[in-house]
This record gives C-alpha cells, structure tokens and sequence, in this order.
C-alpha cells in the first residue's frame, strides 16, 4: 500500500511551500504507473503565470489553454496507434493514425473541466461530448460533490472516454464522475483523467479506488488545505479565475 510523500500537512510552513523534487517526483511515477507527470521547463513556466494570485482573468486563460492543449496532447499521445499506409506528394509513407477516432468521447466535470473544450475541440473537432455537473458543497468541511446533472452520449458503452477536470483536490469531484460513467457501463480501463493540478492526497485517493484508470496531470501538488480543502501551493478556484467570477 502507498503511503503519502507528503504525510504531515501541520510541520509544514504553509506560507511557504516546496514543490516536490525531481527525485520525488519519480518516486510517484514508480509508485502510481497509471500517471503520467507532464513536467518540464516549458509546463513550469506556463504554471508560474497561472499559480500567480496577480495574473489577471485575460492572461490566466490564455496561459491555462496552453497548458491544457498540451495535456490532451499527452493524452492522446498515450492512446493506441494503428500504421496506415498512405501518400505525401512525393512517396507512400507508413502513417501513425489513432486506431478507433470515433471512439472517443470526452466528458467534462462542469463547471471547471468546460474549460478543456475550447482546445479540445480544436484538436478533435469531431468529438462527442458529454457533461456531468457537480460541485462542492462548500458549507461543509468534507467537501463533498453534489450532482446536478448528467447527459452522456447515448452510445458510450464500450468506447474510450477522455474525463476533464482541471483540478483533484479531496478527490471526490473525479470519483463520482467516475461512478456515472461506470453506471453506464463504461469499462474503469477505458477511462483517462485529463488534469492540471492534482493534490497527492487527492490522486492516491482516487487510484487506490479506481487502478485501471489512467491519470495525465499538468502537477502533483504536496498539500490539500485541511479547512477549505483547497490544494496547495495550487492556484486557488480553478473555475472562479477560469470564468472571472472571482
Ligand atoms: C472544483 C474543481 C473540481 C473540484 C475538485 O470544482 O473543478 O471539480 O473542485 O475538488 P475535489 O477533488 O475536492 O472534489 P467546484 O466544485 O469548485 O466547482 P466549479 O467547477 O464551479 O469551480
Ligand atoms: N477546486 C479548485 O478549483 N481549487 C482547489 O484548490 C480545490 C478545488
């Protein structure tokens, strides 16, 4: 059984907080096979403008879209591929071609995870999308989701499902998207979470329910607040500054 990198939130100086190191970091790729970390100078500095409290609403989407094409790209980069062989101008080449297109299916977790649709659609402007809406009863300490509404693509049994939500904090927002789409018969190893900040607590929570699913995440962040639940160092409401309703 994993046990937390992070383990005890009160030694930590919450006025300061240290990313996970490089070593770390490869300790919870060992540890959670089924993640995929995309980490690298370029993602840092795309996550530096969008963790920053100052970075008004214009630059926040512009550099959060960033980010998230680069995530479906992953994502996609992890699915299989079939060699077709087709022309250029010049020759036939073998061409690498995704080996079912039409199977795929993206779901969002509104409110937050509608915003993964703006680059998704442009890579995959043929793509069926379902929305399942949740949010966090923020009255309560647990946090946890309340389901409003779900309207999934008739035809989703047995396809590939592409699961957006920008952020796992508890983990209980992903989790209960998770359960509608098992309720419908999406099989758990069809399953690949599109994320940009996950808490560890939150992705451990969430693979200890659910190992077959694969997660692609923008950063694994050391903490998860224990009043607000919000994830820390993290970049505060991910939907409120997506939408300027902060
Ligand atoms: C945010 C976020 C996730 C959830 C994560 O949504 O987009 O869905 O919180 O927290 P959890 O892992 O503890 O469940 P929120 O409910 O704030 O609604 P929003 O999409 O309107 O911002
Ligand atoms: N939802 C967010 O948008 N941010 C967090 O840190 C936790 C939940």
């Amino acid at each position: 059984v994993n046990t937390l990198l992070c383990q005890a939130p009160q030694n930590i100086n919450k006025d300061y907080l240290k990313f996970f190191t490089e070593h770390e970091m490869n300790d919870l790729r060992k540890r959670y096979p089924q993640l995929t970390i995309l980490q690298n100078n370029q993602t840092q500095l795309i996550f530096s403008k969008i963790r920053n409290k100052d970075t008004p609403t214009a630059e926040f989407r512009h550099h959060a879209d960033r980010i998230m094409r680069l995530l479906i790209e992953t994502a996609l980069n992890e699915q299989e591929i079939q060699v077709i062989k087709r022309e250029t101008p010049c020759s036939h080449y073998d061409s690498s071609e995704l080996k079912n297109p039409t199977e795929f299916v993206a779901v969002t977790i509104m409110r937050a995870g509608n915003s993964f649709l703006h680059e998704l659609l442009r890579i995959m402007p043929d793509i069926d999308v379902g929305q399942i809406l949740l949010q966090r009863d923020e009255t309560t300490k647990e946090k946890k989701p309340i389901l409003y509404y779900t309207k999934l693509p008739k035809r989703i049994q047995g396809r590939k499902v592409l699961l957006f939500d920008p952020m796992i904090a508890t983990g209980g927002s992903v989790i209960k998207g998770i359960e509608e789409l098992i309720k419908v018969g999406v099989k758990e190893q069809d399953i690949t979470f599109v994320n940009l900040i996950g808490c560890e607590k939150g992705i451990k929570k969430v693979l200890d329910l659910y190992p077959k699913i694969k997660i692609i995440t923008g950063s694994v962040d050391p903490l998860l607040l224990e009043d607000s639940k919000y994830i820390a160092p993290g970049l505060g409401d991910f939907g409120d500054r997506y939408f300027g309703t902060n």
